[in-house]
Parts: C-alpha cells; structure tokens; sequence
C-alpha cells in the first residue's frame, strides 16, 4: 500500500544524513542526544516525501529537493517538541517527548535551535523567494497556535476549524509542495496546481489526525489519543455530532467549559465513537484528496505522478 515511498527511499536517506549534519561536534552534546533522538524516533516523513515526489516530477535538482525536505521536516520537528510542551503530551513517535525527559526550558531552546537550522537549510537552496515562504509559513503556523490557544478552546465553529487545520497543518504541506515547485519551474500554473495539491492533502491529514484522535489505536499512532476534547479542541467530528445533537445538554456546555469535565468528555467521545459523525468528517478528507488529485489533472504522466496519487490516498486509509 504505502509503495510511494520506495521511490524516494534514497533520497529520503539523504533527508536523514542532512537533518543529522545539523548539531555538529561544535554543539552542546544535550542538543546533539536530542537531535539524534528525534531521529531515533523516525516518524512518517511525509512532507519530505511529498516535496520530493513532486519535484522529481517537474525534474528538479536533486541537491536543492533534498535540503528543503531536510529544512520542512526539521520545521514539522521543532513544531512538534514546542506543541508537545504546550499540551503537557509524554509520548510521540512511540517514544518519550523532549519535555517528558527535559525541563521546559531546555525543550523550549532545542525547538529553538530547531527551527534555527531549518531556516538555514532553507536559506542553503539560495533562492529568496523560498526564505520567504519559509518565514511566512512559520509565521502562519505560530500565529494559529496562538490563536487556538486564546480563542478557540469550545468553540463550535466549522470556519474556525478550517482557518485553525490550514495554519497548524495545511500550510506546512502547501509549502511542501510549492516549494518543489518553484525549484523546478517559473511556469505559474505549475507553481498553482501544486500548491493546491499540497493545501488538499494537508487540510485531509489534519482531519484525519482529528478523527484517529478519536478511533486511532494510540499503539499504532504513537501518541496519546482523545486529548483534543480534553484540551478543548472541537474539530470536525464533534462538530458534526453538535450539529446533529443541538439539545445535547454536553454539547451545549462545551462553549463554556465543559471540555474541562472529564466525565462529560468521555460521554461525548464515547458518542462520536457510535456516531456517523466519524464517517462524515472522513468523507470530508475523501473530498479533499479528490481535489487534490484534481489538481494532478495536468502533470505529466510519470512514476512520480502515481506515487503522489498514491500518497493522497494513503492520507485517509492510514492508521498511524
Ligand atoms: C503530526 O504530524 C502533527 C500533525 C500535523 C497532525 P505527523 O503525523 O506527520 O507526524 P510524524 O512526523 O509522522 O510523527
Ligand atoms: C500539531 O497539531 C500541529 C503543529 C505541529 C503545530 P496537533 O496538536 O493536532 O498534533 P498532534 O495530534 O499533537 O500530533
Ligand atoms: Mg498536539
Ligand atoms: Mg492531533
């Protein structure tokens, strides 16, 4: 199933070999372990791979492919060590966060330093209209975070919950995939068509999180599940179920709190778990990775071209 990435195997490793050059001899040896552990971890490495699929499609350098896709997994990681600090999460990847082995302080200045040496590789492709993507996306992803934290919590709101998918997640594979683009070619259209593949595949990734928060074996997805509620996160499958269940006393109270009682929590989570809302929210990610490859409509038949098929569909058949 998941045979888009024997392509990209190599290339991957290359990924990995770049990411690795990044806390050198000359570095803390905290940040060196912390690097390697990160790596240890593994992790999907699906933004490298989509950066790579659609830029060996449109024949870009192989140098310039490889160090973006080291510079947009480094940015994911350091996302991630900050975000898991933020929710308190202890497990990612199958192993322990940063922030359960590390105090806050040093997991703050490892994500730092993280994103410090994904702006480098960025700047490394020596192409400033890249740098500025870059930034702006991190911008992009910062201020969504901020805004999910200070006015988001409870609410019920299906705009909200498209502007919040697209900043924590969507941008990032939008970049992913654009920025492959405009190494391989000034042809706008080009340029357009794959921005808007990577946006589809995003926006249907972050949904999908959203419903293996609520169906996913924690085992298989190697972090905690159903914490969204929890932390007063109401995405598209509790949207669906408060849309369908307007009297539903648990429902009602959740723009006021609710989701900080547990027991009301894991009746409304036990609910979507019975409730077809599970499978609207995921035929909703099947809309969008049929938009996605919509987008493909003009690329040019090629291995490459079946293999980013074939990662779009991945993104709702996946368990992990
Ligand atoms: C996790 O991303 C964060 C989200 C945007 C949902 P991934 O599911 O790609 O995480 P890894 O890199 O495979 O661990
Ligand atoms: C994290 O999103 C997105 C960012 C990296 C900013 P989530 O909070 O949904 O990711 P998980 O579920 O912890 O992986
Ligand atoms: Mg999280
Ligand atoms: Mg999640």
């Amino acid at each position: 199933m998941v045979t888009f990435f024997t392509s990209v195997q190599e290339q991957l490793k290359f990924v990995e070999q770049r990411i690795r050059e990044q806390a050198g001899e000359e570095h803390h040896p905290d940040l060196r372990s912390a690097l390697e552990h990160l790596l240890s971890a593994g992790g999907k490495r699906i933004r490298p791979t989509l950066g790579l699929l659609v830029g060996n499609m449109l024949g870009a350098p192989e140098d310039k492919l490889v160090t973006l896709g080291a510079s947009v997994e480094l940015l994911h990681t350091a996302t991630l060590v900050h975000d898991d600090l933020i929710d308190g999460a202890l497990l990612r990847r199958g192993m322990p966060t940063l922030n359960a082995r590390w105090s806050p302080a040093a997991t703050v200045l490892t994500g730092d330093f993280l994103f410090a040496r994904a702006a480098k590789l960025a700047a490394e492709t020596d192409y400033l209209p890249l740098m500025k993507l870059f930034a702006d996306t991190l911008a992009t992803i910062v201020n969504g975070e901020l805004t999910q934290m200070f006015s988001a919590r409870g609410i019920i709101d299906r705009r909200n919950y498209y502007d919040r998918i697209y900043a924590k997640t969507a941008s990032l594979f939008e970049m992913s995939a654009l920025a492959a683009a405009m190494v391989a070619t000034e042809n706008k259209d080009t340029r357009i068509a794959m921005k808007t593949f990577g946006y589809e595949v995003g926006m249907a990734f972050q949904i999908v999180d959203d419903v293996l928060d609520f169906t996913g074996e924690q085992s298989a997805v190697g972090k905690p599940i159903g914490s969204d509620l929890l932390n007063g996160l109401i995405t598209l499958p509790a949207i669906y179920y408060a849309e369908e269940h307007p009297d539903d006393e648990d429902v009602q109270s959740l723009p006021d709190g609710g989701w900080k009682d547990t027991d009301r929590v894991q009746r409304i989570v036990d609910n979507i778990r019975r409730n077809a809302a599970i499978e609207k929210a995921m035929d909703e990610a099947r809309q969008a990775v049929s938009r996605a490859l919509d987008a493909l409509e003009d690329a040019p038949a090629s291995p490459e071209r079946d293999a980013l098929e074939d990662l779009a569909k991945f993104i709702v058949d996946r368990k992990i």
